[in-house]
């Protein structure tokens, strides 16, 4: 590139640290320390970074900071002021540093050529876009791929999107959400990787690294962004963008560490969230971006808000205008403005009159700059742009077979009493029931933004490849009335009951009868939180009428969270647990129906048997009053009209065959404790299970859950096979946070519990006499 000389220059000396104590109102929060990470640092892009900056106004500046929507896409309410033609206007000065909700390898580079031809430093624009689970191939919901505990397989799925991405001039994602979440009424918790902070810490790195690979500046891979930082998912009663008011250390142990696990695996941008954090909005909360992220942890890519967040900031009252909001989230640690307009509008007024120092601003080019320079964008400006190999990559059969890979091991098998699974190959009557069984669209899920609808292969489709059997199709009552496109809201059918009684006779003809229930695939996601989360009336009318007529009924379970079907899980027979897929699913869902793929996913949320125990999680605290003491005793901790149990708890997901664990032993050394015990498969059957090890720390100053995962490992035995298996805790499973976020170990009594869900079937203690070397 013509410009690029000049940017060649010496190592910028980032670690100083700027004091900031300008706050015209509100909450005084004192002095806020800004520092710029510079732990693996590439001075090479640090010099090219420092030399750019240093040619940059302040405009320029403040317009690295800003990012546009596309023009004909929104991912959220409109702000005043963002036509087309200013938006462009805005593109040709200079005064855009990212787009997001542009695709399409031709319409990125129109934007991309304006930025890089048109304006006077010539820097590339980001362009991001909520690549969540698959681009225009997509792959199962994220909830459904944390149910495979395949850390390899999550890995491909989000590689592969990466790649489609891309090709498709894409070159930052807003994904992974590493969300802890325990409450299935909020809709997104499709969107994250359940309730566990280990396995979301697993899963967060497996997606991070999926997803930038080791070399950001390939043509197939993509920036990622963890959010949203912090504590989203805790929205108070599931309903979005609601208030959060969580403890200090439940967001030390339960929701920081995926963030960190990202930080860790070299996730290069961070969004926050929407919501409050001890009444300070997370986008002004300069504790949680600056003290936390860019501080302790050294973070040195930069932060995104989410959209519009500067501006809510006004209606959450922190802000009593968008120049005040501009000032928050900028002292706070904000970098980049999604749609709310507020830095392009103000920030250079702060500046000049003294509220806002332009080290602030220097420190978020720098952040923004260093990722551009680290994508090879300023080399390569148009590498995401070749029609030609977006024509060529995008649906190609890599991408499909990944995702039809990711799809089968998200499957969770939930109930098989009388083993009517997997199908007999041949012979069978078989009669499917359900609109969802021919939905092409529903098993997208809901962050399918990039593909088409009626693209994925329905179950009735994947089915029909399987020939032995007589398949006859009864759609029964319709699911859903009307078109289903984001971002209308869903119309669930709870009147028309035509096709019930069609349903009902074909069922008693029937061997088997599969029928597809529960959500559609919008149902779930961002503003789509539900307080009922059992199945529709209707559908469940059906399923008891069908059940009624033929007992042998297998449940195929559509659904983008945890459902309560407590009347479904006490009399059907068979569930079969199939998420929202993606584009391949009715291939997934028929080769484990058949047994062509033997079942394997475990549940990575608990399952609830009423919407009353919500939040339900198994590593909860153990209370005061845990147990009942005497039968019919009142004062302890439970319901008066249910039990405390869930209806599956996490972790839980059955085979086509069994295994048993024996054996288990702890040895602890001054570094470690070994935990081993032997898993046989006694079923008839090749089989694989994610064997689980949790602990408790029995006594400490702060008060530890029940159980706790911190090991697990997806094991392949053959029939008849058994293995030895072993983990290794050291201070960093055994130990946690303090108050004051400090992370330590405490000796003292522990106990190991080991199994394939977290009802464990083996238990052990030991005794911890002093801190591990
Ligand atoms: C969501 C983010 C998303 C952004 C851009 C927001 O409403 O909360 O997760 O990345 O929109 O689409």
């Amino acid at each position: 590139m013509k410009r690029l000389s000049i940017y060649l220059g010496t190592i910028c000396l980032l670690g100083t640290l700027c004091s900031c104590t300008n706050f015209s109102q509100g909450q005084e929060i004192g002095s806020v320390s800004m520092k710029s990470g510079t732990t693996e640092l590439d001075s090479e892009i640090e010099g090219k970074v420092d030399s750019l900056l240093s040619l940059m106004t302040l405009e320029e500046k403040i317009g690295q900071m800003n990012q546009y929507s596309g023009f004909w896409d929104v991912t959220g309410p409109k702000p005043e002021g963002g036509s087309e033609a200013k938006k462009y206007e805005d593109l040709r000065k200079g005064l855009v540093g990212s787009m997001l909700n542009v695709t399409g390898a031709k319409e990125v580079l129109e934007v991309q050529k304006i930025a890089v031809e048109e304006t006077r430093l010539g820097i590339p624009l980001l362009i991001g876009f909520d690549v969540v689970h698959g681009f225009k191939t997509v792959s199962p919901i994220p909830l459904a791929e944390s149910a495979s505990w395949d850390m390899e397989a999550i890995k491909r799925s989000a590689e592969v999107a990466a790649k489609e991405a891309a090709v498709s001039g894409i070159n930052w994602t807003f994904a992974p959400m590493v969300d802890i979440t325990r409450d299935a009424r909020w809709g997104r918790v499709m969107e994250g990787a359940g309730e566990d902070p280990f396995l979301g810490s697993a899963i967060a790195k497996a997606r991070v690294t999926g997803f930038q690979g080791d070399d950001l500046t390939s043509p197939y891979t993509i920036a990622a962004c963890a959010k949203h930082f912090a504590a989203y998912g805790f929205a108070e009663s599931g309903r979005d963008y609601n208030t959060v008011d969580v403890g200090t250390s439940t967001l030390y142990n339960i929701v920081f560490p995926p963030f960190l696990a990202a930080k860790e695996a070299g996730v290069r941008t961070f969004m926050n969230s929407f919501n409050e954090i001890n009444g300070v909005p997370a986008t002004g909360n300069a504790w949680l971006q600056r003290e936390i992220l860019k501080g302790k942890w050294d973070f040195n890519g930069f932060m995104v808000s989410d959209w519009g967040s500067i501006n809510e900031m006004i209606s959450h009252g922190q802000a009593e205008n968008g120049k005040y909001a501009a000032e928050r989230a900028i002292i706070a640690g904000s970098d980049m403005d999604m749609e709310s307009y507020h830095y392009l509008n103000y920030l250079a007024e702060l500046v000049k009159e003294g509220k806002v120092n332009e080290d602030l601003l220097d420190d978020a080019v720098r952040r923004i700059l260093r990722v551009k320079f680290e994508l090879g964008l300023f080399e390569n400006p148009y590498q995401y742009s070749d029609p030609s190999v977006e024509n060529e990559v995008v649906g190609s059969q890599e991408i499909q077979d990944a995702v039809l890979d990711m799809a089968k091991k998200s499957i969770v098998l939930l109930k098989n009493e009388k083993r009517l699974l997997p199908l007999k190959r041949s012979g069978q009557n078989i009669v499917v029931i359900g609109a969802l069984a021919s939905d092409k669209t529903s098993p997208l899920g809901n962050w399918r933004t990039g593909a088409e609808n009626g693209t994925a292969v329905s179950l009735l489709e994947g089915l029909q490849q399987y020939q032995g059997n007589t398949i006859t199709y009864v759609k029964g009552p319709a699911f859903v009335d009307g078109e289903i496109s984001f971002p209308k809201q869903l119309q669930i059918n709870e009147t028309k009951t035509s096709g019930m009684i069609e349903a009902v006779n074909a069922a008693k003809k029937a061997d088997i009868v599969l029928v597809a229930l529960g959500e559609h695939g919008m149902q779930t996601g961002e503003g789509r939180s539900q307080v009922d989360i059992g199945l529709p009336k209707l559908q469940q009318q059906l399923l008891e009428e069908v059940y009624k007529a033929n007992p042998n009924v297998v449940l195929v379970l559509h659904n983008g969270r945890p459902v309560a079907i407590p009347w479904a899980a006490e009399h059907i027979p068979s569930i079969l647990e199939v998420w929202q897929l993606g584009t391949q699913s009715g291939h997934a869902i028929a080769q484990v129906l058949y047994g062509d793929y033997n079942p394997s996913g475990k549940l990575p949320m608990t399952f609830p048997k009423a919407v009353g125990q919500v939040p339900i999680y198994y590593n909860h605290k153990s209370t005061g009053r845990p147990n009942e003491p005497a039968p019919g005793e009142v004062f302890w901790s439970h319901y008066t009209d249910m039990d405390n149990d869930p209806l599956f708890p996490f972790g839980h997901g059955l085979s086509y065959t069994q295994f048993e664990y024996q054996d288990l032993k702890v040895e602890v050394d001054p570094s470690q404790v070994l935990v081993s015990f032997e898993l046989k498969n006694i079923g008839g059957l090749d089989g694989k299970e994610v064997v689980q090890v949790y602990i408790q720390d029995v006594f400490a100053s702060i008060t530890r859950p029940v159980k706790e995962l911190k090991g697990f490992e997806l094991v392949s035995l053959k029939a008849g096979e058994s293995k030895t298996l072993n983990f290794i805790l050291t201070d960093k499973e055994l130990g946690f946070y303090n108050n004051q976020g400090e992370f330590f170990v405490e000796p003292g009594d522990f106990k190991v519990f080991v199994g394939g869900s977290s009802n464990t079937v083996l238990e052990s203690e030991f005794n911890l006499a002093q801190q591990l070397r």
